[in-house]
């Protein structure tokens, strides 16, 4: 599997988890995903600078039972290719509050409503620098 994969590393209800990375210069696309395992996310944060048919756009969504289930979309868009950011995540068993580098909001729902994620599996043309859970 491309990308960081991370397993085993419990992010719960509560706490924070800090992801710091840099696009690559020519990035189409990255993804964040948490979840139990590559066929359950709960959590898939895509920011798509140009792929699959979008410009600026980030799309969350849940993978379930074999399929991506309701996108939620933002037409916010605070990254910029080759610049690095920082992404702050926290969660409740209702959603998924992720704090965008200009310091915006997204609200994702925590459709499985479970309290603690222990896969994340970051993809894309993106370079993590630093993942934190504090
Ligand atoms: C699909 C894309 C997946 C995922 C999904 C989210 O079009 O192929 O990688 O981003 O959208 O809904």
């Amino acid at each position: 599997m491309a990308g960081v994969l991370i397993q085993n590393m419990s992010f719960k209800v509560g706490q924070t988890l800090t992801i710091t990375g840099v696009p690559k210069p020519d990035s189409t696309n990255f993804a964040i995903n948490i979840g139990h395992s590559p066929e359950d996310i709960a959590l898939h944060m895509n920011p798509r600078f140009d792929a699959h048919g979008d410009q600026c756009t980030i799309v969350c969504n849940s993978f379930q039972s074999g399929s991506w289930c309701e996108e939620h979309r933002d037409n916010n868009f605070p990254f910029i290719q080759d610049k690095e950011f920082q992404i702050k995540i926290t969660f409740t068993n209702e959603e998924f509050l992720v704090t965008l580098p200009d310091g915006s909001e997204i609200h994702f729902p925590n459709r499985q409503g479970s309290e603690k994620y222990k896969y994340m599996h970051f993809e894309g043309e993106v370079r993590i620098q630093g993942v934190e859970i504090k």
